[in-house]
């Protein structure tokens, strides 16, 4: 019952995307609105990449990245270990082994600064329950000049416009350098300036943020 409950949360814009809808994740129509290949070629991959998916979901651009990193590492991040087993399963089935799966939340995420090349969010943001947390952690386990790309569908419940990411940006090092799009969706792709310190959430939650640094993953 409480499960019936959570998909009837989500559609209309409250908790995060259920389980027991991750079939509209896969519809294979869903290649023509968001073609793996051309978000994947957003992030500016070389084959030693490593590359965060936060809010990976079941996996469905997965394959596409895991493909152009081949000396390289994904890290498949995800509020769910239902999503998380079934994007492994179809990336071990498809013969990747340069991927590894977390449980865990964009807003406090588990890895060291500076830990990735690239970090991928499609239509995720607008489902965490602090945007610019997951912002700020991104921008903080992002290497300088390395890339985040951000996807929004305006037909998502959860949908988050230009103009609030751009303000949730505006608090990070981040700097756009690219949007593409159509009247159905956007793609927005920032660099980490690389001039700077990194920005970490450390700055706005003291000690513990510094506090749950000690219990960070290294990815290797
Ligand atoms: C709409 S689905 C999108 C999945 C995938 N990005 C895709 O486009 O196929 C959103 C996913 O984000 C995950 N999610 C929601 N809030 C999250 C958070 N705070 N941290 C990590 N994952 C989260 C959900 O569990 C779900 O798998």
């Amino acid at each position: 019952m409480s499960r019936w409950l959570d998909v009837l949360r989500s559609v209309v814009g409250k908790g995060p995307f259920p389980y027991q809808l991750w079939f509209l994740l896969e519809f294979p129509g869903r290649r023509f609105v968001h073609p793996p290949d051309q978000l994947a070629e957003r992030l500016r991959l070389f084959a030693a990449s490593r590359v965060l998916e936060v809010g990976s979901g079941s996996g469905f651009f997965s394959p596409a990245l895991a493909g152009r990193i081949p000396e390289g590492k994904l890290v498949l991040l995800d509020l769910s270990a239902e999503f998380l087993a079934r994007a492994r399963s179809k990336l071990s089935k498809l013969g990747f082994r340069n991927f590894a799966c977390a449980v865990g939340n964009a807003c406090t995420l588990p890895f060291r600064d500076n830990t990735f090349d690239a970090a991928m969010m499609v239509t995720i943001l607008g489902e965490t329950t602090d945007r610019q947390s997951s912002v700020f952690e991104i921008c903080r386990v992002l290497r300088p000049g390395g890339i985040l790309s951000v996807t929004e569908l305006r037909l998502d419940p959860h949908f988050v416009s230009l103009n609030e990411l751009d303000l949730l940006v505006s608090f990070t090092s981040f700097e756009r350098i690219e949007v593409c799009g159509s009247a159905l969706n956007y793609t927005a792709t920032f660099r980490k300036r690389p001039d700077e310190s990194p920005q970490t959430s450390q700055g706005a939650f003291g000690l513990a943020g510094r506090a749950r640094l000690s219990t960070s993953v290294t990815v290797s």
